[in-house]
């Protein structure tokens, strides 16, 4: 069974299906053994509690510095056994230490066809600008912001003026393509 963490900051819709997918058999031999969470409190560690999986949560300003609180992190993971370290909307650049030590072995989400779109707020910049194609990327995680490799894409066509009914047809093609590109790094 690999052992996979799932680190996100806020709502942890891809944490839940990422955690289904593993447990459906859908990532085969997988098991979400970790959340990671930035924010206390928020709504995916209640997810988490719901669904079993345990949480690492801080608060980076109880830490001196960035380094101190991945040093935490990677300690916690390295206990575990962590083959892959997926991000799903953690807000936040990873440092040189989970780089150091988890580098090649991190993964992110983001809501946009990269290099298109980098940023926070992805989705809504895509549908300002106009496009007809939206669509989500995970790529490898490296010192810059949503620019490691890529791994996998998948289009998402849309030309209605509703961002809510566009935010829900991507966040569904994430819950699939995640899963799928989990599963496939985990068989290499
Ligand atoms: C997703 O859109 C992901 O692509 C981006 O942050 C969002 C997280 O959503 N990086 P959720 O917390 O998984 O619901």
């Amino acid at each position: 069974m690999k052992k996979i963490a799932v680190f996100a900051s806020g709502n942890g819709s891809n944490f839940e299906a990422v955690t289904a997918a593993a447990r459906s058999g859908l990532i085969p031999d997988c098991e979400v053994a970790l959340c990671v969470c930035d924010r206390p409190g928020a709504y995916v560690t209640g997810r988490a509690a719901r669904l079993g999986v345990p949480v690492l949560e801080f608060s980076p300003r109880d830490f001196g510095s960035k380094r101190d609180f991945e040093k935490m992190i990677a300690d916690e993971l390295d206990r575990l056994g962590i083959a892959l370290v997926c991000l799903a909307g953690y807000m936040r650049i990873v440092g040189e230490e989970l780089l150091g030590r988890y580098g090649g072995r991190i993964i992110n989400i983001h809501p946009a066809l990269l290099p298109a779109f980098p940023g926070a707020h992805a989705i809504r910049d895509a549908f300002e600008y106009g496009v007809k194609v939206y669509g989500v990327t995970i790529h490898r995680v490296d010192s810059t912001v949503d620019g490691g490799a890529i791994i996998a894409q998948e289009a998402v066509p849309y030309e209605g003026r509703d961002i809510d009914e566009l935010t829900a047809l991507i966040h569904s093609a994430e819950h699939r393509l995640y899963p799928a590109a989990i599963a496939r790094l985990l068989a290499e």
